[in-house]
Order: C-alpha cells, then sequence, then structure tokens
C-alpha cells in the first residue's frame, strides 16, 4: 500500500509506501525536508502532523518525547504513513540557496581499500551511476545481506561524483566496521549505498573565513568541502584543523600540505593531543583558540565526536563567532 503526503505549503502531494518513512520518500521525490541523522537521534527532522495517522516505530523517546507525540509532533526519518497525510516542518527549513539533490539508490564496485591510520581505512567505491551530493554530505553504505545503513561522509569533491571517497574507522565488534568493512570487503566487490543525505555542506560563495573543525574521520566531509571551496574560490580564507591523538591517527598529511602549497588562501593545520612533535599539540579546539584571538566574522564547519563539537562550539562562541555561522555533523553512535 501507498499513502499520500503533502508538506504544507506545496501543491502536489507525494507517494509514501507503508513501510517508508516520510522523509525518505520527500528525499527522493527531490523536495526538501530538515533532516541531520535519519535515525532518530537528533530531532531536526521533526513534523507537525497536520491531518492524517503515523506510526511512530522505533522513535526514541529522549529526542520525541510523550508530550511532543500527543502533541502531534512525529520524526519524519522515524515515522511511517498509516493515512494520507499532511505534515509542516518544525524548524524553518534552511534556505541558503544550495542545490538539493534526490535521494537515489547506487550500486558500485570497490576500487580501494587501503590501511592509512591507525584502525582506519580509505573505501573508494566507483558507482555505475554518477550521484549528485553538496560538498559535506554523506551516503548510506549497505551492510550485505541486511538492508542495514552505515552513515559515511564523501570525503571526495562533488565534481568526482561516480568515484566515492569514504574513511572509516574501526569500531570494536562493529557489524559495519569489524564485520565487513576491516575484514571480508575486499577491492573489485560490488556495494550498494544510498545517498545524498544530511545538510551539513559548503557549497555556496561567502564573505567569511571558514575554518573547518575535524576530528579523526570527521575530516571526510571537510576534505570534500576544502577541495570543493579551493576548486571554486568560495571564501576569501580556508582554515583546516585535523586533531588526533598521535602521529598514526593522522591522514593525507601530505596531501593537505600541497594543497596549502597550491594555494594561498589555504591554511592546514594537524594537531596531535597525545604526542609531541614539531607540529601543533593540544585538543584541536584549543589550538583554534590560541590561533584566533577573535572569531568575529568568520564561519566554522566541524565534525567529530560529540566532545570536540561541543567543546569547539562552546569556544568558538566566547571568541564571539555567531551561532548561525557555526555548522555541525556529529558522529552518530552505530558501529
Ligand atoms: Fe530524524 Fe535526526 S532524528 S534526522
Amino acid at each position: 500500500t501507498t499513502h499520500r503526503v503533502r508538506i504544507q505549503g506545496s501543491d502536489t502531494p507525494l507517494e509514501v509506501a507503508a513501510d517508508q518513512s516520510v522523509l525518505d520518500a520527500v528525499l527522493r521525490a527531490g523536495e526538501w525536508l530538515p533532516h541531520s541523522c535519519t535515525q532518530g537521534t537528533c530531532g531536526t527532522c521533526k513534523l507537525r502532523v497536520l491531518d492524517g495517522e503515523v506510526a511512530h516505530n522505533d522513535s526514541p523517546d529522549y529526542t520525541l518525547t510523550p508530550a511532543e507525540r500527543c502533541a502531534g509532533l512525529v520524526l519524519g526519518c522515524m515515522a511511517t504513513p498509516c493515512s494520507d497525510l499532511v505534515v509542516e516542518p518544525l524548524g524553518a527549513a534552511v534556505d541558503d540557496g544550495a542545490p538539493r539533490h534526490p535521494l537515489r539508490d547506487h550500486d558500485g564496485t570497490v576500487v580501494v581499500l587501503d590501511d592509512i591510520a591507525t584502525d582506519t581505512r580509505r573505501l573508494v567505491v566507483e558507482l555505475d551511476e554518477p550521484m549528485s551530493f553538496n560538498a559535506g554530505q554523506y551516503a548510506e553504505l549497505v551492510i550485505p545481506g541486511t538492508g542495514v545503513g552505515r552513515q559515511y561522509s564523501m570525503a571526495n569533491p562533488p565534481s568526482e561524483s561516480k568515484l566515492l571517497e569514504f574513511h572509516v574507522k574501526r569500531t570494536v565488534g562493529g557489524r559495519a566496521t569489524e564485520g565487513w568493512i576491516f575484514g571480508s570487503l575486499a577491492v573489485g566487490e560490488r556495494i550498494e549505498l544510498r545517498g545524498p543525505l544530511g545538510q551539513f555542506h559548503l557549497v555556496r560563495e561567502q564573505a567569511e573565513p571558514a575554518i573547518l573543525i575535524g576530528g579523526g574521520t570527521g575530516l571526510a566531509p571537510l576534505k570534500s568541502i576544502a577541495r570543493h571551496v579551493l576548486d571554486h574560490g568560495l571564501v576569501p580564507e580556508l582554515y583546516l584543523y585535523h586533531g588526533g591523538r598521535r602521529r598514526d591517527d593522522l591522514y593525507d598529511v601530505e596531501f593537505f600540505r600541497e594543497l596549502e602549497a597550491g594555494y594561498d588562501t589555504f591554511h592546514y593545520r594537524p594537531v596531535l593531543s597525545e604526542e609531541q612533535w614539531d607540529g601543533a599539540t593540544g585538543m584541536v579546539t584549543d589550538v583554534v583558540v590560541e590561533d584566533f584571538r577573535s572569531c568575529k566574522g568568520l564561519s566554522a564547519y566541524l565534525c567529530g565526536p560529540p566532545a570536540m563539537i561541543e567543546a569547539g562550539v562552546r569556544a568558538l562562541k566566547r571568541r564571539r563567532m555567531a551561532p548561525r555561522l557555526i555548522f555541525r555533523e556529529e558522529f552518530t553512535v552505530a558501529a
């Protein structure tokens, strides 16, 4: 069975299968709803149901409280339709003029699978058909035979739309990492994925210099952004900070040093928190704060573990960065 969902303010109803999330249907139709994690943890996709009934499925109480359910709110990424629906996004969708690329299923072949740092692999997938996306967005790799997806940001720029690069950190006991990407997966194998997803991006020209701050494989979307931004000259100055514990946790250091040599506007600073070396040491967000006495008039893009992001956002606000110019992509918990 299918139902129809209409977003308040739009005239065109969209088809939603009974087992499909409202968000999935909307994104596949090339329409847009605010969203980030697509797995019920962030709350960005909250909708008000103006008409119709939904099943909440596994919507967690900490994201959607019982009181919110009573008030007719749902998580767009979890809710499936029980009838035709009219919905309205709770937050205003941020429209910064970035293109919106429809969500699609893709097939591809693994062409690179390399160890690049401690418990970290680079996975490059050559797609059968190109995928359009915004620098900073992610895709869901499907664990074979399960239909279960795991989320990884594209590290390549959108111009390389058939050759997707992902950075994967091993999680002990992780079904997708130990059980697959660090286990049986090999070059030449076929892989399924869906994308693009998420609203973390930098694709439009902006007047503010941008600071990119990544922890571990949080570097991936920032690499995509850096390459895209530099290719197109989108910002006056671009600063990239990459934090790891030890030298062996860092990767693509040579790549970024060469990029830095090629662009006057690009500044790269790798930071180690647990090892002395000839580069910066400490917590990556502390090093940013030392480098910038004032962050007024700058923007920031952070990706990494939640603790790093929290510390970073606090520090940037203390340095007077405008909250609307701070963008974040948190690692999600699934392994
Ligand atoms: Fe739905 Fe995060 S809770 S996108």
